[in-house]
């Protein structure tokens, strides 16, 4: 959501702004702009829709002598996605710019106090607000730093922020509540920006800004301090190792699709260090210093929430811990009720997701621990946990979440296993068969890639100009149902249910006709002949189906549809070769109706505002 850069330094701003911005354009974005200070002067350029038409604005201007800048990338949250909407914001008297990722909740009142003063507003934004309010701060006597603190303290809501102004042409202030926002220190020049690519070419000395933290960057020093006392604080800058190959697509047409082929290195990545084959061992020190907890209550959103819902079964049965999963944006707002000896486990990719936030804050203002499971290093969540667990899947840029979601799979049985050995309640043979099966998984599933990805292609050519779909699935394939409805969903546009196979007959199977397929998650599980069942009640009305299932067996055999055949594989292991056949069969959807697979409409990587 957002993307914000700023920059000062003894290179030309612009165009380093600009790369910068293009390196955050994965979070999601409908309009963007640049700011930057030449001849004691604010320039600022806007554009609706994408990167190139700021280009193409840019084209012609001369930019090269600015050497301090900053620019957006906005997700629109007031007023539409338009060039008057777009930021950066000016003041009303034009001694200050700015830009924001968040949302001033109090911006209504704030602008009926201004208009009362005489400023005027030139967009809907509550960002337009806060920058006047700024201005409105500015009195003689009181430095910059002082009126923008100032207005911070008087403004409610989430924002990462970024501030220029002609007066200090070579400084750039900046600011955080609620919303990711880092410095880049490098040699002779710094930066602040959303995420680590958009500076990672030029330094890799981080320092991630806590809520409550104001910046001020000149291009040999910077220096944080508190919002509410102003008072310095000292920060230690931390070294990225991972490089931009990384968050780069690798000769793939699309982010989606490396990071669904980068599965197999996420997962062995995500085992290592973490399982001795030889002595049959999980170890994973970061819960080393507490016990086992007596129930488990997982938080998330979206693919992070499958992710929970899939590791549910084992958390119960390998470690005999009763565990509930729930959407956080729900549990933020229901007065939930946690239990002694209870730890609230909050999933998320980003560490970012407001709702999973505010789920974790609440939990710990009742006393109860929380454990954190993320794959961004320093964010928040990862942050103000008790104690957090990393996935170690690499940077995912791709809205469509893949290849986090099976490294969360692989932590969460290893969780299970580790607390079940624990509390002793796993047999050693189960514990075998899992880090067997486990340990085989990245060969197996490096190997099956290419012919799943044909196989997707043939299956998506086939029912992709369908009205909408089903996906069905029983036991621990319910949740893959869930994230297969939520892939084809989100990419290709294309209406599907994710739903419990056995709830069908209890409405949903209604829908069924010739022109809406059924795609079964069916493993040859326990649950396989309830599956198989209900996929033949679908096919006796003329439902066609395809059926995500394991080779025939005697007995096993299934009547009517398409049946896309994957290896067999031990208990929940079959979840780790359906999962990319899903993600696959929507990405190659998407593609066929020529979607925007890496940007999807209305979509942000890392959703920052409720
Ligand atoms: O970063 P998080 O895991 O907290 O994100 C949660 C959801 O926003 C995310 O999984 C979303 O549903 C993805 N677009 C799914 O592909």
């Amino acid at each position: 959501m957002c993307g914000i850069i700023g920059y000062t330094g003894h290179r030309p701003a612009v165009p380093l702004v600009m790369e910068g911005l293009k390196r955050l354009e994965y979070r999601g974005y409908d309009s963007s702009g640049v700011c930057f200070v030449q001849n004691r002067e604010l320039h600022v350029i806007r554009a609706e829709g994408k990167l190139k038409l700021l280009e193409d604005k840019l084209a012609g201007r001369e930019v090269s002598l600015s050497t301090t800048a900053m620019g957006h990338t906005r997700w629109a949250t007031h007023g539409a996605p338009t060039e008057d909407n777009a930021h950066p914001h000016l003041s009303c008297y034009g001694k200050l710019a700015i830009v924001h990722n968040g949302i001033i909740e109090n911006y209504q009142e704030r602008k009926n106090d201004l208009l009362s003063k005489g400023v005027r507003f030139s967009s809907e934004t509550d960002t337009e607000v806060l920058v006047n309010c700024i201005e409105d701060e500015l009195k003689p006597g009181l430095s910059l730093l002082e009126a923008f603190a100032g207005a911070l303290q008087k403004a409610h809501g989430a924002y990462a922020l970024a501030l220029l102004s002609p007066d200090e042409p070579n400084v750039v202030y900046a600011a955080r509540q609620s919303a990711p926002l880092l410095l880049g220190i490098g040699a002779g020049e710094n930066f602040v920006a959303s995420d680590i690519p958009a500076f990672l070419p030029f330094t890799r000395d981080v320092v991630f800004l806590e809520d409550g933290e104001i910046v001020r960057i000149t291009p040999t020093s910077w220096e944080v301090f508190s919002i509410d006392t102003l008072q310095p604080l000292e920060k230690k800058p931390q070294r990225i190792e991972w490089d931009l190959q990384a968050a780069q697509k690798g000769g793939f047409k699309h982010f989606m699709l490396k990071e669904i082929f980068e599965q197999p290195r996420a997962i062995a990545d995500c085992m290592s260090g973490r399982v001795n084959l030889e002595r049959l061992e999980v170890s994973i020190p970061e819960l080393d210093s507490a016990d086992a907890p007596a129930r488990l209550r997982v938080i998330a959103c979206g693919t992070s929430y499958n992710a929970g819902l899939w590791a549910m079964p084992l958390m119960e049965q390998w470690a005999g811990i009763p565990t509930t999963v729930e959407i956080a944006s729900e549990f933020r707002y229901r007065n939930a009720l946690l239990s002694p000896g209870e730890l609230a486990l909050v999933i998320s990719q980003s560490g970012e997701t407001a709702d999973t936030l505010a789920a974790l804050r609440i939990a710990r203002q009742q006393g109860c621990p929380v454990l954190g499971l993320c794959n961004v290093i320093g964010s928040s969540i990862a942050r103000e946990a008790d104690m957090v667990v990393f996935t170690q899947a690499g940077p995912e840029v791709s809205v469509a979440s893949t290849k986090a979601l099976s490294s969360q799979m692989v932590v969460l049985l290893l969780m299970a296993l580790y607390w079940g050995r624990k509390k002793k309640t796993l047999d050693r043979e189960t514990l075998r068969q899992a880090l067997r099966g486990l340990a085989a998984l990245p060969t197996q599933l490096e190997s099956l890639m290419p012919s799943l990805n044909d196989e997707a292609r043939r299956m998506a050519a086939r029912f992709s100009s369908c009205r909408g779909m089903f996906f069905l699935g029983r036991g621990q394939s319910y949740p893959l149902a869930l994230e297969g409805a939520l892939k084809v969903k989100e990419l290709s546009y294309i209406h599907a249910e994710g739903y419990a196979a056995g709830e069908m007959k209890h409405g949903p199977i209604a829908l069924v006709d010739p022109e809406f397929p059924s795609f079964f998650i069916a493993p040859h599980d326990d649950l396989f002949a309830k599956s198989k069942s209900n996929l033949e009640e679908v096919a006796a009305r003329s439902g066609p189906v395809i059926a995500l299932t394991n080779p025939p067996k005697p007995g096993m055999e299934l009547r009517g549809g398409e049946s896309w055949i994957l290896p067999d594989a031990w208990g929940p292991l079959s979840g780790f070769l359906m999962l990319p056949a899903i993600q696959l069969f929507s990405y190659e959807a998407a593609t066929l109706l020529g979607k925007d697979v890496d940007q999807p409409r209305n979509l942000a990587k890392s959703v920052t505002v409720e």
